[in-house]
């Protein structure tokens, strides 16, 4: 298993928003979560990628059990993520953006890799322009080779389609669905969910 929850329990100002949730993940599966707004999807992801740590409850990354000392290093080395509002320094060039999960790993990447990242996502050409200028949809695509970047075992999406249009979002869903990589999605797109191995909705603080 790439990620195994067990028992996950988390709850905000006395409001439970995760009552026992277990979820295993298996090396290349394609994970689809739904459920209303407010129930507590992001809480989960974020749990799910030590991001947040749950009130009780486990989580095993790669075989590791997650720890609070070694949860950095989990985070650096296994998961990617990708946020609905794309979350780039928009100062930076896209290039920069796709590299600096590795500055933050403290590796001293080569233009090469970022570009290699770039062209998955069909932006090489865009690779020394800032990201303030880029559309959603490119911003989005950076956002996506910047997950590869560390060559994660698993990517965590939050409704990475949520902000774009149609188009641009069918787009962006057909550029995860095919990364072959182990992915949890969190979306409202049925299309984009129904592209996904397993689909759970999350109601209630539990996934069915
Ligand atoms: N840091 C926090 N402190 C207090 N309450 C929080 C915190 N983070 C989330 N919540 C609350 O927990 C609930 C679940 O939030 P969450 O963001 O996980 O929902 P969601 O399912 O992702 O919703 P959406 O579909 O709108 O993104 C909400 O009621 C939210 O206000
Ligand atoms: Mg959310």
């Amino acid at each position: 298993m790439i990620l195994k929850a067990k028992n996950l329990y988390k709850t905000y100002d006395k409001s439970p928003i995760l009552s026992g949730v277990s979820l295993s993940v298996k090396p290349g599966e394609t994970i689809a979560i739904c459920g209303r707004s407010g129930e507590g999807k992001t809480t989960l992801l974020h749990i799910l990628g030590t991001l947040e740590e749950p009130d009780s409850g486990e989580i095993e990354i790669a075989g590791m059990r997650l720890t609070r000392s070694n949860a950095k290093e989990l985070r650096n080395s296994q998961i990617g993520f990708i946020f609905q509002a794309y979350n780039l320094l928009e100062d930076f060039t896209a290039l920069e953006n796709v590299l600096m999960p590795a500055r933050i790993a403290r590796r001293n990447p080569k233009r090469d890799e970022g570009l290699e990242l770039l062209a998955l996502v069909g932006l090489e050409h865009k690779a020394d322009v800032p990201a303030k200028v880029l559309s959603g949809g490119e911003r989005q695509r950076v956002a996506i080779a910047r997950a590869l970047c560390n060559n994660p075992n698993l990517i965590l999406a939050d409704e990475p389609t949520g902000n774009l249009d149609r188009e641009n979002g069918k787009k962006v869903g057909e550029i995860l669905i095919h990364l072959k990589k182990t992915l949890i999605l969190v979306t409202h797109d049925p299309e984009l969910a129904a592209l996904c191995n397993t689909r759970y909705v999350l109601q209630s603080g539990n996934i069915f």
